[in-house]
């Protein structure tokens, strides 16, 4: 028999079983979508249990806040500290991570002013948020458009950004592709509701830059360094449509996503319709660099002590 490993949570400073970790049906995040989140991976290495990026994605988390006007009484340096706390608690040698901050009043109204501010932080087993990364994932270019910085700024991750998101794949789904992909309001392409997207053109990596709208992805990021140590030309510019249905090889990075392969997009199949070279060789390089085997990137990796 299988017995599930009880679960933690880490509430303001305290590890909680993960069953009396309650909020009010009236908290404002949950009621106006105001808290603000991140997505972590923690992957087994042979050096043992390394979270990825940790970082970079505290940075983040504390940008987010900021853009949100969201005062978080904790230092990066401590953010840090209780994300390790919270993998260790779980025993996970490999998951998925959740920090989360959050408006923990009842009062109904929009106003955020002195309202207690919480952060809880999650850590669970996950796999492969696309079952067909490798093979390929059908796409369609969503009818809705990427939130933009005179709306709602894409670089903060706030919960409420993410209704875009859910209505975009939704759609796909509806429509029976896997996923969405977004264009900017200038028509533009974006990105996924949940992952940046990359072209390879004429044997170059092409990806949409932060100006059109896009989350500046941290796995985006480990894509661009990882494809100009291995000698492959990057191009972050504003892309058109027509080019995903011209390119010879299309793929989606993210935490959750990690390297998935998009193989028809609009129907029409993208190159030979199987991950191409490029993709191929950038996905290995990036698996290699989260298990700690190449040697000029394990700085990305913090040790699970
Ligand atoms: C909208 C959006 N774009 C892109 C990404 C990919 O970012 P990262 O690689 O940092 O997970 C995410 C995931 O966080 C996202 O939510």
């Amino acid at each position: 028999m299988h017995i599930m490993a009880a679960s933690y949570i880490w509430l303001d400073g305290k590890m909680m079983p993960r069953e009396r970790c309650k909020v009010d049906i009236l908290t404002h995040s949950l009621q106006y979508g105001s808290g603000i989140f991140e997505g972590i991976r923690e992957y087994n290495t042979d050096s043992g249990p390394r979270i990825f990026r940790l970082r970079d994605h505290v940075k983040r988390f504390f940008n987010s806040a900021r853009i949100c006007s969201m005062e978080l009484n904790i230092s990066e340096r401590e953010m840090e500290d209780a994300i390790i706390e919270t993998v260790k608690k779980n025993k996970l040698k490999e998951c998925y991570i959740r920090p989360f901050a959050f408006y923990n009043d009842t009062s109904i109204g929009l106003s955020t002013a002195g309202k207690k501010v919480s952060i809880a932080i999650a850590a669970v087993p996950f796999g492969n948020y696309f079952k067909d990364k490798e093979k390929g994932i059908s796409c369609i270019v969503s009818s809705w458009r990427r939130i933009n910085s005179q709306i709602l700024p894409p670089q903060a991750k706030s919960s409420g950004h993410y209704r875009n998101s859910i209505t975009a794949s939704a759609e796909a789904k509806s429509l029976g592709a896997n996923e969405a992909v977004l264009l900017d309001t200038n028509g533009y392409v974006a990105e996924g509701p949940g992952e940046n997207i990359f072209l390879v053109k004429n044997s170059a990596l092409v990806t949409p830059s932060e100006s059109s709208d896009i989350l500046v992805g941290i796995t985006r990021d480990s894509i661009i360094k990882l494809a100009e140590a291995f000698g492959i030309h990057v191009e972050e510019r504003q892309v058109h449509r027509e080019e995903l249905y011209t390119c010879e090889e299309l793929f989606f990075t993210g935490t959750a996503a990690e390297i998935t392969t998009i193989s028809k997009i609009d129907g029409r199949v993208v190159g030979k319709g199987v991950t191409g070279p490029v993709t191929r060789l950038l996905s290995s390089k990036f698996y290699e660099a989260a298990a700690g085997r190449l040697g000029a990137f394990t700085d990305w990796l913090t040790p699970v002590r």
